[in-house]
């Protein structure tokens, strides 16, 4: 399999010197504190402590089979219900597949309590052949709980409790929170999401593996890719480490002064991902103290572009307003399908184009972009997947969490907690007592 590619030129100082570029000795100076950073991350993993990295050796077979059951089975449709973490990553990775060669449920998501969404949503599948996947870890999400109540209740009323009951999938913690002790009560069928795994680290638990499985997707695939990438991570050097090197650049430049790290991918099947990893650098990165419990108020603002469409929206910021961020570029290094533009259907000052494929075209304008900000003296860097194939979706999500993992520890502050999403969920409780 091709790898995953992180190229860092672009933030080296020799690119782009002063104020952002790095030079060999910061890089050095650097090497010790990341080398501890990973062995703490290690450290966590080997204690059973840290979850997320363990998960890619999970033998999915006996899920796969069940999943296979129920897609012979009188099933059509199968709806997750679920936020943030319980459902960024499956929506991103199913987005990231051809739906039309998965061979299984036809697979819908609705996290938003919009009325209007909820509404089209119950009018389009097919109520009777139709599995609710209810996902929440803490089982008290007011999103989540008031769409499985009344989805639940118009289960009952239709097909009665029996049946309604088996049209329900609850996946959350094992043995606590309110909606185990409601699968306990009505028998529903559920999956745990380990306890040591938190909510935007979990798509490679059963809150991504088992809608991805009813869809068809081929999660042995994603499990692989997830492996060898961390594989990776855990045994190369630090200079030929992928991860290492793209935490420690982030890390560098959020020390001089970097407020916003931009994923700019080019690829639109890649724009769930972006979303992802939006909620995985914004959530985990952001805490007001650090371990000491001083006074921080870390975080770096995560953006999520997509090329070619925004560089005719927001690449103007990046090229020219506030001096504060780093531009990863991403893409695919080959794409399963392109076209070419044809000759002669073009006036001659735009022959040029003639003879190129899109993905040629696509190519061209990711690489100019990064050059013009290069000569504007801003960073960027480049990470580059092979293909969208489950193997490389499963190496980009162990990439970003892992990296994730290490800007924690350098940071000094704990990347696995959301004290402030808990704050907000506590008041909607009180205000709607
Ligand atoms: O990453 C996180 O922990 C959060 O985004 C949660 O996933 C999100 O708030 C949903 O929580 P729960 O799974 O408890 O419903």
């Amino acid at each position: 399999m091709t790898e995953l590619s992180y190229e860092n030129d672009g933030v080296s100082d020799e690119a782009i010197g002063d104020p952002w570029g790095i030079s060999d000795e910061t890089r050095d100076a650097l090497a010790d504190r990341l080398g501890r950073a990973r062995q703490s991350v290690i450290d966590g993993h080997s204690s059973g402590n840290l979850g997320f990295l363990g998960l890619p050796d999970a033998n999915p077979s006996g899920l796969t089979a069940w999943a296979h059951r129920k897609r012979e089975g009188r099933w059509t449709d199968a709806v997750v219900i679920g936020i943030g973490g319980s459902s960024l990553g499956t929506e991103a990775i199913f987005q990231s597949a051809d739906s039309s060669q998965l061979d299984g449920l036809n697979l819908h998501f609705s996290s938003n309590i919009d009325p209007r969404s909820v509404d089209r949503l119950l009018d389009t599948v097919p109520l009777d052949t139709t599995l609710f996947i209810v996902v929440t870890k803490s089982g008290t999400t007011v999103e989540t709980m008031s769409q499985f109540a009344i989805i639940f209740e118009r289960l009952v009323d239709q097909l009665g409790s029996g049946r309604a009951a088996a049209q329900i999938i609850a996946v959350t913690s094992p043995d606590s929170g309110e909606l185990r002790s409601l699968a306990d009560r009505h028998g529903f069928e559920s999956f745990d999401i380990p306890p040591n795994v938190g909510g935007r680290f979990s798509v490679l638990t059963p809150v991504g593996l088992v809608p991805l499985a009813l869809a068809g997707y081929p999660i042995q695939e994603l499990l692989d890719g997830a492996a060898s990438m961390r594989d990776r991570f855990l045994e190369r050097d630090p200079e030929n480490n992928a991860i290492l090197r793209a935490a420690g650049d982030i890390f560098s430049l959020y020390q001089r002064g970097m407020q916003e790290l931009v994923l700019m991918n080019y690829a639109d099947d890649l724009e769930g991902l972006g979303e992802w990893f939006r909620q995985l650098i914004g959530e985990s990165l952001a805490k007001a103290e650090n371990r000491r419990a001083d006074t921080v108020h870390a975080g770096i603002t995560p953006i999520a572009a997509t090329g070619a469409v925004d560089q005719h929206s927001q690449v103007q910021l990046f090229m020219e307003g506030p001096d504060r961020r780093l531009v990863i570029f991403g893409g695919l290094d080959t794409f399963d399908a392109d076209i070419e533009i044809p000759d002669h259907a073009l006036p001659e000052r735009l022959n040029h184009l003639a003879g190129h494929s899109l993905a040629d075209v696509m190519d061209a304008e990711r690489t100019a972009t990064r050059e013009a900000l290069q000569e504007a003296g801003r960073p960027t860097a480049e990470l580059m997947l092979p293909d969208l194939r489950p193997a490389s979706i499963g190496a980009f999500v162990i990439f970003w969490e892992s990296a994730t993992a290490i800007l924690g520890e350098l940071l000094d502050i704990d990347a696995f907690n959301q004290p402030g999403v808990e704050r907000g969920k506590r008041i909607a409780h009180e205000k709607l007592l």
